[in-house]
């Protein structure tokens, strides 16, 4: 990673910081993790944005820079790792003239002020699991925020306001998973605080606040339906946009704010490890393949199934099916076998999303999501259907002809473009934003939204 710093004459506190993502080691990740953090993009006007863009060209046809960015353009970066490596086209696609480009389109016209709340709002929460787990995407977007160029130290230029509350971190000591019992009264309590030391809440009522609401049931907190839709969106968060892994294409009460569908988190470093030693076109010997909680008997919990029974009708019907392999326990290869797999399977849980979309998609398996209604994250730029089959809950009972009649006819077809490196990328959180990657297609998505809302809000200062 190269960081500039180019000052721009005549008024302090003004410089730019261009980030060429280009990798030279061979996993794609940025090598340069101690570049200077406190550094900002800032512009206020259009003249200066006019002049900064002539600066920079001036600047990249400048032969000495131009021979600095080639010397450390990786070689070829595709030898001997074949196409399964996700690094090689991080590569390829964070190349100088490319990613300019398109920082200056979709990150350059964003600015999120992220508040700096006490540690008692997150950084106390913060352990070795819940940074990692499938709900830390709370985590993962605040860190990658933090040290982005969208990030802006002045709230009064910002678009949005990002508050960062972990809710997610304190996990039960009854069934290991997160208690989020506490996320109301520490929401209510981060906004109290924030819309008294700061005008910024109460101008527009929140409506260019963020939170992050990663748990089943998004915005509802909760992770039983019948209570997350009766409790619904907390009265402060309903102006607000919640970037969320609860999604579904009908009306539900847990998506009645402003949202935005975001994948659950899987560390981005384990399934490249992972692919590193399956290659995406190598011998896939799993036809379907599921592990995960399938109960033989549900339990009838306040009226409701754990997976509407679906989990529960597919065990019964292909557990002893040779074409499907099913297993029920925790099992640390487990991602070496989504690997090994044509299918995968994505059913429904409590909630319709799964973290194995991400895990399949990721490491090349075709996800077969079955789940009525789902709402895939980012389904604007990740062509979902091209990727994965959707089977309807009352269909699992032909699963198995379904996936037949699919190996037989257009398997291939799909795997091409699911195995499509832009395709794996979009749904992983990086450390660090990377073009493309989930926190990228958040704040492409972020963008979509301030068009929306700069024509309500008079009290705007938008480029002049
Ligand atoms: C955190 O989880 C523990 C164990 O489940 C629970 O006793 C405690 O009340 C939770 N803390 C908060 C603030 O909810
Ligand atoms: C915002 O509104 C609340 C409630 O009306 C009020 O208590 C608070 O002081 C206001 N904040 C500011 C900064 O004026
Ligand atoms: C499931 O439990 C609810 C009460 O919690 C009850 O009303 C309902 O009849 C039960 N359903 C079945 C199929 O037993
Ligand atoms: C593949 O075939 C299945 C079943 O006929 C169909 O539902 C699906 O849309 C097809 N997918 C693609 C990408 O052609």
């Amino acid at each position: 990673m190269v960081n500039l710093n180019i000052p721009i004459k005549g008024r302090k506190g003004f410089y730019v910081r261009m980030k060429f993502l280009h990798s030279n080691n061979k996993h794609g990740r940025p090598k340069d993790i101690n570049n200077k953090r406190n550094s900002q993009f800032f512009y206020r006007s259009f003249k200066w944005f006019v002049w900064f863009f002539i600066s920079f060209y001036l600047f990249i046809s400048f032969p000495p820079f131009k021979n600095t960015n080639d010397s450390q353009s990786p070689p070829s970066p595709l030898s001997g790792s074949g196409s399964g490596s996700v690094s090689a086209s991080v590569v390829q696609h964070n190349r100088l003239d490319e990613s300019s480009e398109t920082y200056s389109e979709v990150l350059n016209h964003v600015k999120i002020f992220v508040y700096e709340l006490p540690d008692k709002y997150n950084k106390d929460w913060v352990n070795e699991r819940c940074s990692k787990h499938l709900f830390a995407s709370e985590v993962a977007i605040h860190r990658a925020l933090l040290e982005s160029d969208v990030r802006t130290f002045d709230p009064n230029e910002a678009d949005f306001f990002f508050v960062p509350v972990y809710v997610s971190c304190n996990f039960s000591t009854v069934n290991g998973f997160p208690a989020i019992g506490h996320a109301r009264s520490l929401i209510s309590s981060a906004v109290n605080l924030i819309s008294s030391a700061y005008p910024f809440w109460n101008r527009s009522r929140g409506a260019d606040h963020i939170f992050v609401a990663s748990h089943d049931f998004g915005a509802c907190f909760h992770t039983m339906e019948n209570v997350a839709i009766e409790d619904g969106i907390m009265e402060g968060l309903r102006g607000s946009i919640i970037l969320q892994t609860f999604g579904v294409k009908y009306k539900h009460p847990c998506q009645a704010a402003g949202n935005v569908v975001v994948p659950p988190y899987i560390p981005p470093e384990s399934v490249r490890k992972t692919a590193e030693r399956w290659a995406l076109d190598g011998r896939r010997d799993i036809f379907a393949f599921f592990r995960g909680k399938m109960e033989v008997n549900p339990k009838n919990v306040s009226g409701r199934y754990y997976s509407k029974a679906v989990r529960t009708h597919i065990w019964r019907k292909y557990n002893n099916d040779r074409r499907f392999y099913l297993k029920r326990h925790r099992f640390a290869g487990y991602q070496s076998e989504i690997a090994r797999s044509v299918f995968c399977l994505c059913p429904l849980g409590w909630a319709p999303w799964s973290p194995r979309l991400v895990e399949s998609v990721a490491l090349g398996c075709v996800p077969v999501i079955i789940a009525d209604g789902i709402k895939l994250p980012f389904d604007d730029v990740v062509p979902w259907a091209e990727i994965s089959l959707t089977v309807a809950e009352h269909d699992v009972a032909k699963l198995g002809s379904i996936l037949d009649h699919v190996a037989k006819t257009n398997l291939t077809v799909i795997q091409r473009n699911l195995w499509d490196p832009e395709v794996r990328r979009a749904l992983l959180f990086n450390d660090q934003i990377e073009k493309g990657d989930a926190t990228w297609n958040v704040i492409r998505a972020l963008a979509k939204k301030k068009h929306h809302s700069l024509a309500h809000r008079k009290s705007r200062v938008s480029v002049q």
